[in-house]
């Protein structure tokens, strides 16, 4: 794909640079059908996308050793503009060694601070609640992504036997609360929304969580049009299947948000549905859809590939391409809406014949 249109309108003389980790299982899959997106994007609206196809993943472990090389962060975020992930997990690496390297170790050496996922149903028949529709399923959840339970601060002692300890730290810093929890509100100011809600466990953990408290009523004096909110985290899940159509926004710490977005997931049909961005913003940034990689469907041209051609259009309306994005919005929902797609959205195509169709949409679209 090589358009000097796209090209010129990001202000650079040369193709957008994106680096592709299709990575293992079903990752394969469903990137192939995301590149496909891509350039009938590029093709229909003359934009240049310079895709770089990277090995990373178990097989390369396996064979090399090597999960990430050595330069491989920086080469990522000097090189490239965003980087595409598929999945990582493979049986073979019981301890997912590789998938720790090469997703949560981009995530931190590329300071990745915010986790978008937008939780957003396209049609009722997907969705598992009774009585619910697209306007009651649409909402982001901004995941804090680089502190909190994930940094692997803490130790064992007399591991293996029955008096081992296990110590697990939870790490909240005031940068790094007060920078998700102030992105949360600059995307709904820059969105026209006009509520977030903080989610924390702040009535059990005193100290860590009443950090997030103090630090999200400091910044909501900032944005007197937008309300906030708080919900503890087991009340937050409650309300999300009792009543959805009360969110916007949700701000909330690393592991919560792992969790509520697998739960959000459903509410869209599925993990299939899911897409994801890993941003600093600003910054080369990582996208990727929340489902893992399904090694028992792997290659089968049955994975669903929606949540990862949604983490596409998430990735070029990042790359300032709005419009873009919102084509392959709109055409995914033409096929959820059409059955044009996989056995999760309840159609009969295959993995490949998907994106088939949301490719050769984006081109009728624009005809
Ligand atoms: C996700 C995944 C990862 C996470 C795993 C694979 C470490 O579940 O992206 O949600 O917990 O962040
Ligand atoms: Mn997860």
């Amino acid at each position: 794909v090589n358009g000097k249109q796209g090209a010129e309108r990001q202000g650079s003389s040369s193709d957008m640079r994106i680096a592709v980790i299709p990575g293992d299982g079903i990752g394969k899959d469903v990137t192939a059908e995301a590149v496909k997106v891509i350039r009938a994007i590029g093709e229909v609206y003359g934009l240049g996308f310079d895709l770089e196809m990277l090995p990373f993943g178990a097989d390369y472990y396996l064979d090399t050793g090597i999960s990430m090389p050595p330069n491989g962060y920086t080469m990522l975020r000097d090189e490239f503009q965003a980087i595409y992930i598929g999945a990582l997990g493979d049986p073979r690496i019981p301890d997912m060694r590789h998938a720790r390297d090469i997703l949560l170790g981009t995530r931190f050496e590329l300071d990745l601070y915010v986790n978008h996922r937008p939780v957003k149903l396209f049609d009722a028949r997907l969705c598992p609640l009774k009585d619910r529709g697209p306007e009651d399923v649409d909402f982001v959840v901004f995941r804090e992504n680089t502190e909190g339970l994930y940094v692997n601060v803490g130790g064992r002692f007399k591991a293996g036997t029955t008096d081992e300890i296990a110590v697990q730290e939870e790490i909240n810093t005031y940068k790094g609360v007060h920078r998700i929890i102030r992105h949360a509100f600059e995307h709904a100011k820059a969105h026209g929304l006009t509520k977030v809600c903080m989610s924390d466990k702040s009535n059990a953990l005193t100290f860590g969580h009443a950090l997030w408290q103090r630090v999200f009523a400091e910044i909501a004096r900032d944005y007197p049009g937008i309300e906030p909110a708080h919900l503890y985290i087991d009340a937050l899940t409650m309300q999300m299947v009792k009543n959805p159509g009360q969110f916007q926004v949700i701000v909330t710490n690393n592991m919560f948000g792992d969790i509520i977005t697998d739960l959000g997931a459903q509410l869209q049909g599925g993990l299939g549905m899911a897409a994801s961005g890993n941003l600093h913003p600003g910054k080369t940034s990582m996208f990727e859809p929340v489902h893992g990689s399904a090694p028992k469907y792997a290659g089968k041209n049955v994975a669903n590939p929606i949540g990862a051609i949604l983490s596409a259009a998430l990735m070029l309306d990042y790359l300032g391409c709005a419009p873009e994005a919102q084509a392959i919005e709109k055409a995914v929902r033409t096929a959820v809406q059409t059955l044009q797609g996989p056995a999760e959205i309840g159609g009969a195509l295959g993995t490949r014949e998907t994106g088939d169709f949301i490719a050769n949409e984006i081109k009728r679209q624009r005809q």
